[in-house]
């Protein structure tokens, strides 16, 4: 019999436990990853936990309530880099939840958990944007070493590093251009911005809508090349990305969450079984076209939702 690739994660045919985990109180329409007959395995540990995260924007005279009692758990597997995704529609608090965890916002109520702890205020999590943000005054080596400057990792040790992850991202060559628009091109620049937040070796990473500028040729190459960074041995991180394109979610996913709105809510979650090393040829796969296929479905679903 043909698999389902979409059965429900609740499905009791799944043998193995999951690695990532939604909680099951609050949140209608959830998916409980892991029922009480399928205990989480010990080498799975908390990355990132949203407890109870509510927001309230009182500015208009009816009170926008974009978080309710949300939560969510992501577990993270050992020595093994993995790619959370998040979808749903325009306004539905995508970027909101990554600046909880990036510490660059906070809930009007709620805990966020990094590794089992708070985050304090002095954490912050790296994050890819949608715009270049790269320091065009800089050089490509001179941007990727700041962050170890700002560390306070010596200048010759910082450019050796910086020069390191320069050649992961495939720009060893360019290191002495200006990180400037159109000395480089928008899929370099974004090389740069990646390389620059992979440098301090983070063990979370988030990126918004990162490629949303590139055009289609550009943003499936640097899709793979994206993919490819995991093989590096040196560089596992959980990275929660945030798209609208579901061929993107699906070539580069482990795990997909698709959220509902007003207030949010884990509606789907899903994890993509397709291989860890993917190229090109990927996505001619049977199986990456029904995936894809089903979250544009789902994706349409919540569209023709009024909230
Ligand atoms: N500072 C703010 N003041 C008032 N409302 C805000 C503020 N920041 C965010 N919001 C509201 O919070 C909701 C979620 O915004 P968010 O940017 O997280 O959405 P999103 O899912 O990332 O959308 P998109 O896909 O368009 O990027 C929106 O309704 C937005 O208007
Ligand atoms: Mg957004």
């Amino acid at each position: 019999m043909k698999r389902n690739i979409f059965q429900k994660q609740d499905d009791s045919s799944i043998p193995e436990p999951e690695k990532s985990q939604v909680r099951n109180e609050n949140n209608s329409g959830e998916t409980n990853l892991n029922p009480p007959d399928h205990p989480a395995s010990t080498d799975l540990t908390d990355v990132i936990n949203l407890v109870n995260i509510n927001q309230v924007y009182s500015d208009t005279s009816q009170a926008n309530v974009v978080f309710k009692d949300f939560s969510l758990d992501i577990k993270d597997i050992k020595d093994q880099g993995q790619f959370i995704t998040l979808m749903g529609k325009s306004g539905c608090g995508k970027s909101t939840l990554l600046r909880y965890i990036s510490g660059l916002q906070k809930p009007t109520s709620g805990d966020v958990l990094i590794y089992g702890k708070k985050r304090t205020d002095k954490e912050r999590i790296p994050m890819v944007f949608q715009q270049y943000t790269s320091f065009e005054w800089k050089t490509v080596l001179q941007n990727v070493a700041l962050p170890l400057i700002l560390k306070g990792v010596s200048k010759s040790e910082a450019n050796e590093k910086a020069m390191e992850m320069i050649k992961v991202v495939g720009l060893d060559g360019h290191e002495e251009k200006w990180a400037k628009y159109p000395i480089l091109s928008g899929g370099q620049l974004q090389r740069v911005a990646i390389a620059r937040n992979l440098v301090v070796n983070p063990q979370i990473l988030l990126m918004d809508e990162p490629f949303g500028a590139l055009d289609t040729v550009t943003r499936k190459q640097i899709q793979v090349f994206l993919r490819s960074i995991f093989e590096n041995a040196k560089v596992d991180p959980t990275v929660v990305f945030v798209t609208h394109s579901e061929s993107e979610a699906v070539f580069l996913s482990s795990d997909i969450y698709i959220l509902g709105s007003g207030p949010a809510t884990v509606r789907h979650h899903f994890k993509i079984d397709l291989p860890e090393k993917r190229d090109d040829s990927v996505r001619y796969s049977t199986e990456f076209t029904e995936y894809v296929n089903k979250l544009g479905m789902m994706m349409e679903d919540l569209k023709n939702e009024r909230k």
